[in-house]
């Protein structure tokens, strides 16, 4: 079957403005939940230290290596995740089936965005409590009762859901190269800032030094199972954005000049430092609360942060200005969850762009409304494997299918695709090339598929 029989779109992928908007829009992307709220209560649920090494180690070894490739497909096949692949695997002469790689990500993303506006919906909830001053003066265990009570009613948490929904399609229907690029530049040098602000309060009145023998010694090592090694690597992917196409749409929209090793390098390592910090601010405030616990879970920086803010001067704006970062952290990261999906639609004359994000945006907000009710009403309704609705959608995407995709996209480049068309592609040359091929080829495929068995074993045994 030759090309021009198959029913593929031109490539006709708009272009971001510069390799720097591809640079800040991919950190939108990457930095998000993922770095500031589940990093730090992800570790903390593990263990911290030996969890954090084996986190910083599939970065490097899975993560990096098979960013690179995703990256790569999208500025090779120029147009939507499904198509692109579809595209490059028929010009490399292999079955047009490897296009259900890219539907994998299809579903991924809608999953992942529907309970995602949940929790970014909690952060727009604090905006108001923050500025109100809320938290003035306020222990570990009064935050916890606020906290509580915010959780126990789910027709605040929809309504915030529902909000976070209706600013992220406004954003995907207006598409993605205009204004998100602009936004992204002036907001993500602002949430570093902030963070460093952070940071410098745990360091003056946390117990800081606790912290960082938490999360950088092996103390708790006993806390890490097969489980956590599959969550460590899950969320690798999960907060470099890779494994769903979200970053090979991205990718697909960047101008041909642009180098991309180095670029996926630069986001990786902002996207590792931003969880770092954000770890560093966190647990000092924490250890200093004893009524505090580090393994609370996914409350921990809706409890932990308002006792910090209660407490330093100016902390009603400095709240109020972090859960409006952590909002736009937020905002900047859904819509690349959800560009895959649009861009299959839009990509196949199923629907236009305006159409495909209303589409889109009611089906996430609909099967987020069982992440909503995971915190209250069905709270205790469990699912396979022992798992609420809202975990039960972060397993299966997080700890699952991005995994599963990433294995994939490494066989696809690292194997079947042109050897020499990868290497034309590519910034990178000698020893480092013939690294990162072999890593993506025999290193990270292999790794992903052992955690991957151990770790359903270890969950549903
Ligand atoms: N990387 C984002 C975060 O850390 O919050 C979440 C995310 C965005 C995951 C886009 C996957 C994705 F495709």
């Amino acid at each position: 079957m030759t090309n021009s029989t198959l029913p593929l779109p031109p490539r006709n992928a708009p272009t971001w403005s510069s390799r720097l908007t591809f640079i800040l829009a991919a950190t939108g992307s990457a930095v998000g939940l993922g770095n500031i709220w589940k990093f730090p209560y992800i570790t903390g649920e593990n263990g911290g230290g030996a969890f954090v090494l084996v986190y910083l180690l599939c970065i490097l070894l899975a993560g990096i290596p098979v960013m690179i490739a995703e990256v790569l497909l999208g500025k090779q096949g120029r147009s939507s995740p499904v198509f692109a692949v579809q595209r490059l695997a028929l010009e490399a002469g292999r079955s047009r089936h490897w296009r259900w790689l890219g539907a994998l990500g299809v579903v991924a993303g809608v999953l992942i965005l529907s309970y995602y506006s949940v929790i970014a919906g909690w952060a727009l909830a604090y905006l108001p409590k923050m500025l109100a001053g809320d938290f003035v003066g306020i222990a570990g265990d009064g935050s916890s009762a606020i906290f509580k009570s915010h959780l126990a009613r789910p027709a605040v948490l929809l309504g915030w859901h529902s909000l976070f929904m209706v600013m992220t399609m406004a954003v995907v229907i207006a598409g993605v190269t205009r204004g998100l690029g602009r936004a992204v530049e002036f907001l993500m040098p602002v949430l570093f800032v902030l963070l460093l602000i952070l940071l410098g309060f745990a360091i003056a009145e946390g117990e800081f030094m606790q912290a960082v023998r938490y999360l950088f010694s092996f103390d708790n090592a006993a806390a890490l199972t097969g489980k956590s090694v599959l969550i460590a690597l899950g969320h690798a992917f999960f907060t470099l954005s890779i494994g769903m196409g979200a970053i090979m749409a991205y990718g697909s929209y960047m101008p041909p000049a642009a180098p991309v090793a180095r670029t996926v390098w630069v986001v990786a390592v902002m996207d590792t430092c931003v969880a770092l910090v954000a770890g560093l601010a966190i647990f000092p405030i924490v250890f200093a609360s004893p009524d505090l616990d580090p393994a609370s879970g996914p409350g921990l920086l809706f409890v932990s942060l308002p006792v910090a803010f209660g407490g330093m001067p100016a902390g009603v704006l400095f709240g109020t200005l972090f859960f409006a970062l952590v909002s736009v952290a937020a905002w900047t990261s859904s819509i690349s969850l959800i560009e895959p999906a649009v861009a299959w639609l839009v990509d196949s004359g199923r629907a236009r762009r305006w159409q495909a994000g209303v589409i889109l945006g009611v089906l996430c907000w609909a099967i987020g409304v069982g992440s909503v009710l995971s915190f209250n009403d069905w709270q205790d309704w469990h699912l396979l494997g022992g798992f609420n609705w809202f975990e039960l959608s972060d397993f299966l995407t997080a700890n699952l299918m991005l995994p599963l995709g990433g294995i994939l996209m490494a066989i696809f480049v690292g194997h079947l695709y042109s050897t020499q068309a990868v290497r034309k592609a590519l910034d990178i040359e000698g020893w480092l090339y013939r690294l990162w091929h072999f890593v993506l080829r025999w290193v990270s495929p292999v790794l992903v598929a052992v955690v991957l068995v151990y770790g359903l074993i270890g969950v549903f045994t």
